[in-house]
C-alpha cells in the first residue's frame, strides 16, 4: 500500500456578496436572528455577471490546487468532483473541468453525497492512491447552491452561498509514511432522505410547464432534525477518525469542519473537548457552501498560516441523504 497525501489546495468565490442586509429587504429575516442562530452575517453568489456556472468555479479552484502541488494538468490522472449542483445532468462536471483545465485523458466523475461529498472524494481518491491504481487525484467540492435556492423560503435561502474548493491527493514519496491522510470515516441512512431534498427536477418527479415555478424545485429542509443529527453523527464520526489513527483530540492542532451552523461547530468542539481557537470558522463570510465548505477553509487556514506542514487537521461533515463523514490528516 502506498501512504496518500495532500499534496495541493484551492479555493474559489465568486465576488458578489449576498448580506444579511440584503435578505433583510427580500424575506422577513433579520441580520440579529440570522447571526445569533447561524454565524452567518453574508455568503458569495454566482449572479448574472459571472456565468461560469459551477464549473467555472471548479475549474478555478482546480487550478489554484495544481499551482500549489507543484504540478501540471497533465499530471492529473483522475477528477472527482463533489457536487449537488452540476452544470448539467449530462456530462458531469469532470468532463467540463477536463477541457478547462487541459487535464489528459482521465477517470471523470462526480459523485454525489451533499455537503458531505468532499470527504466522500477524498476518502475515494486515498484509496485509488493507495491502491497504486493512480499517483495524483483532483478532487473538488463545488456549488452553486444559488441556483437551487428559494428566496422565498426564510427558513433556507439566509444559508446558502456559492463556491469551490480543491485539493490534489497524490502518491507521498518514500519515507514519508507519518504524514498525509491518516484515517477515513464515511456513513449514511437513508431513512432521513426526506428531511432535505429537492422534490422535482429528477426522474420520477420531472419539471412539467405545471409545476416549473413551484417550491418543490428548490431545496427543502428539516432544519431542527437534522441539527440534532448533525451534532451526534458528526462527533462519533470525529472520534471514530481520531481513535482509528492511534490519536487523541489533543492529538488534533486544528478542526476544519463543513460550514452549516456555528452553533452544530462549536457543539462539536466542546464534544471533542477541543478550545474554540483550534475550531476554523468561516461561515460568518460564505454561508454554507455544501461539498466546497471544507476545501474552501482548509485552503484558507492554510494561506492565512492558521495551519501548515505537519499540522493534523481533522475535517468532519454532515449533509442531505443523510449522509456524514470525517478525515484526519497530516499537511
Ligand atoms: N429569520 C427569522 N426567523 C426564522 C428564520 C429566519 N431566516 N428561519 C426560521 N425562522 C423561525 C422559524 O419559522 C421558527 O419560528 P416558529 O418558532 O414561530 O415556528 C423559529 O425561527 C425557529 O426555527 P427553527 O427551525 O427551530 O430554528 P433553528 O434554531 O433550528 O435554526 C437552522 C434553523 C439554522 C436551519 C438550524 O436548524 C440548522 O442549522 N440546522 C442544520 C442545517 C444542516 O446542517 N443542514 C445539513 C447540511 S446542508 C446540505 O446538505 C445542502
Amino acid at each position: 500500500m502506498y501512504n496518500a497525501i495532500i499534496k495541493g489546495t484551492g479555493h474559489f468565490t465568486p465576488e458578489h456578496v449576498l448580506t444579511n442586509a440584503d435578505l433583510e429587504r427580500m424575506v422577513d429575516t433579520s441580520d440579529e436572528w440570522i447571526v445569533t442562530r447561524t454565524g452567518i452575517r453574508e455568503r458569495r453568489t454566482l449572479n448574472g455577471t459571472e456565468n461560469i456556472g459551477g464549473s467555472g468555479m471548479a475549474s478555478r479552484a482546480s487550478a489554484a490546487a495544481l499551482e500549489d502541488a507543484g504540478l501540471e494538468p497533465k499530471d492529473v490522472e483522475a477528477i472527482i468532483i463533489a457536487t449537488v449542483t452540476p452544470d448539467f445532468r449530462l456530462p458531469s462536471t469532470a468532463t467540463l473541468v477536463q477541457q478547462n483545465l487541459g487535464v489528459g485523458r482521465a477517470a471523470l466523475m462526480d459523485i454525489v453525497a451533499a455537503c458531505t461529498g468532499f470527504i466522500y472524494g477524498v476518502a475515494i481518491a486515498r484509496s485509488f492512491v493507495m491502491t497504486g491504481m493512480y499517483k495524483n487525484v483532483l478532487v473538488c467540492g463545488v456549488e452553486h447552491l444559488t441556483s437551487i435556492t428559494n428566496y422565498e423560503d426564510r427558513n433556507t435561502c439566509v444559508l446558502f452561498g456559492d463556491g469551490a474548493g480543491a485539493v490534489v491527493v497524490s502518491r507521498a514519496i518514500e519515507g514519508n509514511g507519518n504524514s498525509g491522510i491518516l484515517s477515513t470515516y464515511l456513513s449514511g441512512d437513508g431513512q432521513y432522505k426526506d428531511l432535505l431534498h429537492i422534490p422535482l427536477g429528477g426522474s420520477r418527479n420531472p419539471l412539467t410547464p405545471e409545476n416549473a415555478n413551484s417550491a418543490g424545485r428548490h431545496i427543502y429542509m428539516d432544519g431542527r432534525e437534522i441539527f440534532k443529527l448533525a451534532v451526534k453523527e458528526m462527533g462519533d464520526a470525529a472520534e471514530r477518525v481520531i481513535a482509528d489513527a492511534g490519536m487523541k483530540s489533543s492529538d488534533v492542532d486544528m478542526i476544519i469542519p463543513h460550514q452549516a451552523n456555528n452553533r452544530i461547530i462549536q457543539a462539536l468542539g466542546k464534544r471533542l473537548k477541543i478550545e474554540p481557537e483550534r475550531v476554523y470558522i468561516n461561515i460568518d463570510r460564505f454561508g454554507n457552501t455544501s461539498s466546497a465548505s471544507v476545501p474552501i477553509a482548509l485552503d484558507e487556514a492554510k494561506r492565512n498560516g492558521i495551519v501548515g506542514e505537519g499540522s493534523v487537521v481533522l475535517s468532519v461533515a454532515f449533509g442531505g441523504g443523510l449522509v456524514w463523514g470525517a478525515v484526519l490528516y497530516r499537511l
